[in-house]
């Protein structure tokens, strides 16, 4: 058995050797480096569940050491959820302003979260709430907007300022008249992707489209507030495409009453 004991203490001196080394490291380093002052920022978060009965929204609020955190708020919410509250809920995959999940209402804007930078003004909290005016699942988590959203299956044409659209409602659901008027204006995020198959060459069910969107709620609820053009965390243009397909409206009217 003696034999056997040889064997694992020499293991053990190198792994004794190796720990005594990084402690050496770790020694030089926190001699070297003062901790840095912890930088407390607090988060204020809109918490409901309404499957809870009696439960009522309230704020939440947690406090973050931004120098152990991310820089998006994203990282903010997944370090409270892993850290502090796993019972806090919100939506995310990608992480990189791709799949549109996280889209959540920060300091009074609509956007994702994964792309907004936490302001590191640590005498300020971040407020966070769910999009507005939406019926709400759970805390940060909206009724899903997307299904609603989509109006083809098939893959759209991908054009210089349009392609990127990645559906997230922040524009529509920062736009008053959809706030009113959601159940028969379609909205910014909609008329942009109806815009993008319109302008594309190959789409031939324009004519189709354009039909479709001549009542009086469809397209002209839209009164050009911008709001939708603001708050697009892609930056891209919704207003500018509703005004679009105002014009080629006009033009399939005059096209149509020269027919009959
Ligand atoms: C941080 O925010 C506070 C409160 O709004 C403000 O008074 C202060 O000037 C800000 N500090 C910096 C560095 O911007
Ligand atoms: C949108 O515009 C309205 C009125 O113009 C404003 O009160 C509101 O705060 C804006 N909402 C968002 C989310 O940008
Ligand atoms: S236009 Fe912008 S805000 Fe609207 S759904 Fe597309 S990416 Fe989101
Ligand atoms: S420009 Fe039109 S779609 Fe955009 S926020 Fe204003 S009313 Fe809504
Ligand atoms: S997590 Fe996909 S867009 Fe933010």
């Amino acid at each position: 058995s003696l034999s056997v004991c040889v064997g694992h203490n020499s293991k053990y001196w190198v792994n004794v050797r190796s720990h005594f080394v990084l402690q050496m490291v770790r020694y030089a380093q926190t001699a070297a480096v003062p901790a840095p002052e912890p930088r407390i920022k607090k988060f204020q978060v809109y918490r409901w569940d309404p499957d809870t009965p009696g439960d009522k929204p309230r704020m939440q609020t947690y406090e973050i050491d931004l120098n152990k955190c991310g820089p998006m708020v994203l990282d903010a919410l997944i370090k409270i959820k892993n850290e502090l509250d796993p019972t806090l809920t919100f939506r995310r995959s990608c992480r990189e302003g791709i799949c549109g999940s996280c889209a959540m209402n920060i300091n009074g804007g609509n956007t994702l979260a994964c792309l907004n930078k936490i302001d590191t003004n640590t005498s300020k909290p971040t407020k966070i709430y769910p999009l507005p005016h939406m019926y709400v699942v759970k805390d940060l988590v909206p009724v899903s907007v997307v299904g609603q959203l989509i109006v083809s299956d098939s893959c759209l044409p991908q054009q210089d300022g349009l392609y990127e659209c990645i559906l997230c409602a922040c524009c529509s659901t920062s736009c008053p008249s959809y706030w009113w008027n959601g159940d028969k204006y379609l909205g910014p995020a909609v008329l942009m992707q109806a815009y993008r198959w319109m302008i594309d060459s190959r789409d031939e069910f324009t004519e189709e489209r354009l039909s479709k969107l001549q009542d009086p709620f469809s397209l002209y609820r839209c009164h050009t507030i911008m709001n939708c053009t603001k708050t697009c965390p892609k930056g891209l243009n919704p207003g500018k495409a509703i005004a679009e397909i105002k014009k080629m409206m006009a033009t399939y009217k005059e096209r149509k009453a020269a027919a009959s």
